[in-house]
């Protein structure tokens, strides 16, 4: 009585005036339904109850929004009424400290000040050749005829271009150990987001001892790549980090190395896993649908030809950028964002108090039928049009937005057209469906089970 008149008023009195929900269980509200299945959950539910559902997830109050105005109040224009959810974040914070992903305030806006320009300039274009050559150095790998998961191979190969776009770093053993920890790190938030409870970070199960030797291996890799950065000077250096380790604040401060060890770890994680991801769904599409690949495949040896492809390529390559847009319409990586209010607010009519987790979910967004015809048919022409300028701002949102919108996400897009193009030129891949694939919302969306594919050498030779 005492434990569930204390979520009672957790949830709030007023309860009454709410949106309408899901009726929960008692004491643990929707929390069961939610964790059962997250994505056939969110999805039932904003289908049956609309734009703004309210939930109870064992006493915390939690707004589903789908609704686009409503999106745009809270990530943009009262964006400073939200924070990213405290209770999500302490899966990771011991992870990625104070980087941009999990910071907040003031010190997320001096950090973001910061790294904007390493994401933003000409440099950025030069990282074609990277990406261009790592991306072979993994097809000379591979055989005609030969069944691979394309998942680990998609992983290996954006941390590869991520440890030298980022880090300018090639040592086989930083990649070794790099791919080690982050294997770990990804088993453990898999079977973390699995668990209906959370259990502390101290206690010390073995998927918790994994979690800490993994963040303890990416901090000696980063930190020996910083000083040595330290120790070798930054002239002539073009990679990320330099650019970090040269910013300075308005009073002339650079990041302390504390921040850079943070930051560096982020952008490794941030920007591998989700970029791979993208890319597996989008193999995983194209196999399905052999017309496409032919599609995309001919767009590509019209304008390169043999050639290799650089960023000056991509304006032209406007199908295969279509392949990837829609790919990430179907399988958004960062499938939900979560966010919590730290003052009182109105939506929709509603008001509400602070302390309400919000969840604004790009997989929901992106089926919805209002903005996208045969939501669940997998069709790169739709983006040939004016479609990415007629729909409103939030209904496709892949890379977030508002101020926290990804940092990446233009070295995001060029990768995935470099790599597209490039394995489209060598091979054509068909989907194996004896294996059986489901989509898994972890932090970002995995393909569980792999996605598996048998490719076939185009013969071309470069
Ligand atoms: C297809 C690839 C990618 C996807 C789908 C993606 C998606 C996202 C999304 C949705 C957010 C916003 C999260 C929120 O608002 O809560 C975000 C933030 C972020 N992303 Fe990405 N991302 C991708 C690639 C990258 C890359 C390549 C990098 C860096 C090299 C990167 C670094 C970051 C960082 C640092 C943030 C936090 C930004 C901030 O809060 O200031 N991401 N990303």
């Amino acid at each position: 009585m005492v434990l569930s008149s204390l979520l009672q008023s957790r949830i709030g009195s007023s309860s009454s005036h709410r949106p309408p929900g899901p009726k929960g269980l008692p004491f643990l509200g929707n929390l069961v339904a939610f964790g059962r299945d997250e994505l056939g959950f969110i999805t039932e539910t904003a289908r049956r109850y609309g734009d703004l559902v309210w939930l109870n997830l064992a006493g915390w109050p939690a707004l589903l929004v789908s609704d686009v105005e409503a999106i745009e109040t809270i990530l943009v224009k009262d964006h400073d009424n939200y924070i990213k959810h405290r209770l999500a974040l302490r899966h990771v914070k011991a992870l990625f400290g104070n980087g941009l992903l999990t910071n907040e305030g003031e010190s997320w806006r001096r950090q973001r000040r910061l790294a904007a320009p390493a994401f933003a300039g000409q440099q950025l274009l030069a990282y074609d050749t990277a990406i261009v050559s790592l991306t072979h150095q993994m097809l000379d790998r591979w055989t005609n005829d030969q069944v691979l998961n394309i998942h680990p191979e998609m992983m290996e190969l954006t941390l590869r271009i991520a440890a030298k776009t980022l880090f300018d770093s090639e040592a086989e053993w930083d990649i070794a150990d790099i791919d080690h920890a982050a294997n770990d790190l990804v088993t453990e938030m898999e079977s973390r987001f699995k668990r209906p409870i959370l259990i502390p970070d101290g206690v010390p199960l073995p998927g918790h001892l994994r979690y800490r030797r993994a963040i303890r291996t990416l901090e000696r890799v980063v930190s020996s790549i910083i000083a040595e950065r330290r120790a070798s000077g930054l002239e002539g250096r073009y990679d990320v980090l330099s650019r970090l380790m040269e910013a300075r604040d308005e009073m002339g401060k650079p990041m302390s190395d504390a921040l850079l060890r943070d930051e560096a770890i982020t952008l490794l994680l941030a920007g591998h896993d989700t970029t791979a991801l993208a890319l597996s769904w989008t193999w995983l599409l194209l196999g399905q649908r052999p017309e496409i690949q032919a599609r995309m495949a001919a767009e590509i040896a019209d304008v390169l030809g043999d050639r290799l492809a650089t960023t000056h390529d991509i304006p032209r390559l406007k199908y295969t950028e279509s392949v990837a847009l829609e790919s990430m319409r179907i399988y958004p990586p960062a499938w939900i964002i979560g966010r919590e209010s730290i003052g009182t607010f109105k939506l929709g009519g509603y008001a509400f108090p602070a302390g309400v987790t919000i969840f604004i979910s790009p997989w929901i967004l992106h089926r919805d039928p209002r903005y996208f015809a045969e939501p669940e048919t997998f069709r790169p022409e739709r983006w040939m049009g004016n479609l990415a300028h007629e729909l409103p701002r939030f209904a496709y949102m892949p890379f977030g937005g508002g101020p926290r919108i990804c940092i990446g996400q233009r070295f995001a897009m060029m990768e995935a057209v470099l790599i597209l193009t490039t394995m489209a030129q060598r091979f054509s891949a068909e989907w194996q469906s004896g294996h059986k694939m489901t989509p898994f919302p972890s932090i970002n969306l995995r393909p569980m089970g792999g996605v598996w594919l048998k490719v076939k050498d185009r013969q071309t030779r470069h």
